[in-house]
């Protein structure tokens, strides 16, 4: 049964970090209820859900994706781009370490797992935002043995790469081409994010099933009309935190 890692939502997740957004006011209660529900979602679709406790001190914890990116030869433990957020790598270590051999980038290399996108053996990395030159120079080196290529992805205008792009099937990506250059992504069928939804790109996939947030009702149409029915949940507290559905939970195949 593949595993998902998440973690709670922390009482001080109203002090998150933001980049592109200004602050409003985030329903602590709310958030927990998204959360739950998430959970839930997740264990629906055949997961076994390993919850981590929230940290009184790190107000983003419950954006575990950053903290690792885990392969089914390894797991990478970030060391990600905001100082703040570094602490959260070491509960996210202890948790995968049954699962998987650990790796670790190390200073001055900096990377969020949610700037990670893996397409089979081809790895791109959002650049110049949360993961330096130095923290996907080391992710290729550390993945080197496994044949994996890793390459930089300018981003404009999002926070992450996997704000701007994600999977949502075998041979299909669901972008905003106003933040990543889809030519990047020759042969790959691409499903634009419908235009007033600019952080509509990202839905997780496990296995062939999609979890995707309930309020980009436009684009999930246009995932509708490719034959795809996704899994709803709200995200609407962890959208002013500048989060998204892939970003609460890793998920790691187990044999
Ligand atoms: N609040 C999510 C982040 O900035 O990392």
């Amino acid at each position: 049964m593949p595993i998902a890692i998440t973690r709670g939502i922390s009482p001080r997740f109203a002090d998150c970090e933001l980049t592109h957004q200004i602050r409003v006011p985030i329903d602590l209660l709310q958030a927990e209820r998204e959360h739950a529900a998430y959970a839930d979602a997740l264990r629906g679709l055949g997961l076994q859900v390993i919850e981590l406790p929230a940290s009184t001190e790190l107000p983003d914890c419950v954006f575990v994706e950053d903290a690792a990116v885990a392969l089914p030869e390894c797991a990478v433990i970030t060391r990600p781009g905001a100082a703040s957020r570094r602490p959260e790598t070491e509960a996210v270590a202890t948790a995968l370490k049954p699962w998987r051999a650990l790796l670790h980038i190390e200073a001055p290399g900096t990377l969020d797992g949610g700037d990670v996108l893996v397409l089979g053996k081809r790895i791109l990395v959002g650049a110049g935002g949360r993961s330096n030159a130095e923290g996907i120079a080391q992710l290729g080196r550390l993945l080197a043995p496994w044949h994996y290529s890793v390459e930089a992805v300018p981003l404009r205008g999002c926070l992450h790469l996997k704000s701007a792009v994600t999977r949502v099937g075998e041979d299909t990506l669901l972008l905003n081409p106003e933040w990543v250059d889809a030519a990047l992504f020759a042969g790959w069928r691409c499903i634009a994010v419908d235009p007033t939804e600019p952080d509509a790109a990202n839905a997780l996939l496990t296995g062939d099933r999609l979890v995707y947030a309930r309020h980009h009702v436009r684009t999930r149409e246009r995932l509708q009309d490719a034959s795809m029915e996704p899994v709803l949940v709200d995200a609407g507290e962890v959208a002013k935190a500048e989060g998204a559905v892939t970003c609460c939970s890793i998920i790691c195949d187990t044999a």
